[in-house]
């Protein structure tokens, strides 16, 4: 296949985008072959079966690099009862926050988490998205966990969508573990992260490192299992304070850490070194209406790439939209329109260790969006608006 006609955002460099204002792109076996000036199509790719695609933007397929998107029920009543004045901590005295949806989870059929789970994947689909992270965490039983995990994998089967999935089960400590966070740990955490990892079902090891989760000691003992697993690793840290979650992130090498609205600026240098990406959530911080934002300037500064994601879930972000994520991420973080689409796509590739993916470029993966727009700031810039025509997955239109 060759696209004619197009105004291609390469990423290639930051410059302008790396914009080709007359371009084409080849596509052989699923894989870009060839892009660059539509004067300078290479012979062998001249008769391909040719699109024009009418002078419409190019830009590699977006990336949600932190998702939650499996999970039972949802938390309306728990958004009403704050606005009449509950505090969180109240809703969840009164059974509500993230234990309902671990209670919820776990009551779920893995048919209905699936059927759930695409209604919120088909909507990520139609603007774009072609990879998502799914993250496990609503079951922490050993079961619940591994049916989440199972999940995440089918949704790769019912849709043209690539799935890499991330075991959470440090993501909470139940209500049946209260107050035994090194016991769920040793008895259920780390048992149920070998089993998930055997049965082909983990892609990386996540946790919560935070005053409410757990700390960086009790992390470590799960990434040392990673580590010996062969797994790589990646983190919620300094969310609501710094609480060490970086610096243990960065000393495991870590693809990212992410949330990071308390980071400092040695947290960004100790990233920068381990080469971690810094996945920035605008969405949790808008629905807690958090007012400390994350170190961008410190993230610049040393060179850290910054992924953008929804962080979906039905708590903390219950968005839904990878357009509305890189808005947010633009008035809220004062991000750029390129790092909101660099964030969305190559740095959300890296934040996934996902090679080949976020920017087109020869040999990598065939996952485009085409756009009715003229310009790339243009899908930063409008709130609930899609401006997608088509999505290219595989290769295929
Ligand atoms: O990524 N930060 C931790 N966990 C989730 C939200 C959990 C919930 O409230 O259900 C997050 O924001
Ligand atoms: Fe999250």
């Amino acid at each position: 296949m060759l696209l004619t006609n197009a105004q291609i955002v390469t990423l290639q460099s930051d410059d302008n985008f790396g914009l080709i204002a007359d371009g084409a792109i080849a596509v052989e076996d699923q894989n870009i072959a060839w892009v660059g000036p539509a004067k300078e199509v290479p012979g062998r790719h001249l008769n391909d079966e040719t699109h024009d695609i009418a002078g419409r933007l190019v830009t590699p397929a977006l990336i949600d690099c932190h998702t939650h998107v499996v999970f039972g029920g949802n938390r309306a009543a728990e958004f009403e009862q704050r606005l009449n004045g509950a505090s969180y901590e109240e809703v969840a005295k009164a059974g509500g926050g993230i234990v309902s949806t671990v209670t919820a989870t776990r009551a779920s059929s893995p048919e209905a988490l699936l059927a759930d789970a695409l209604t919120r994947v088909d909507a990520l689909i139609g603007e774009g998205v072609c990879l998502i992270e799914v993250k496990s965490g609503y079951g922490l039983d050993h079961e619940t966990e591994l049916k989440m995990l199972r999940v995440a994998r089918q949704i790769a089967q019912a849709r043209p969508i690539e799935v890499k999935t991330s075991f959470l089960g440090a993501h909470a400590v139940p209500a049946e573990w209260k107050n035994k966070p090194d016991a769920y740990i040793d008895k259920v955490c780390i048992p149920a992260l070998r089993a998930a990892h055997a049965e082909g079902l983990v892609d990386a090891v996540d946790g919560f490192c935070e005053g409410i989760a757990f700390d960086a000691t009790q992390i470590s003992r799960i990434f040392d299992v990673a580590v010996e697993l062969g797994l790589p690793v990646k983190l919620h840290a300094e969310q609501l304070s710094n609480f060490g979650g970086t610096k243990l992130a960065a000393k495991y090498g870590a693809l990212s850490a992410d949330h990071l609205e308390y980071a400092t600026e040695e947290d960004a240098i100790a990233m920068a070194k381990a080469g971690t990406v810094a996945t920035v959530l605008p969405g949790a911080f808008y629905t807690l209406r958090e007012t400390q934002a994350p170190p961008i300037q410190a993230f610049r500064d040393h060179g850290v790439p910054m992924a953008l994601a929804t962080d979906c879930n039905p708590g903390s972000s219950p968005l839904i939209s990878a357009l509305l994520t890189m808005n947010m991420a633009c008035t809220l973080f004062r991000m750029t329109p390129l790092e909101a689409l660099l964030g969305m796509t190559a740095h959300a590739a890296t934040a996934l260790g996902a090679e080949k993916r976020g920017r087109i470029v020869a040999g990598a993966a065939a996952d485009l969006c085409i756009w009715d727009a003229a310009h790339p700031a243009e899908l930063a810039y409008r709130i609930g608006f899609n401006p997608l025509h088509s999505r290219i997955f595989k290769g295929s239109l």
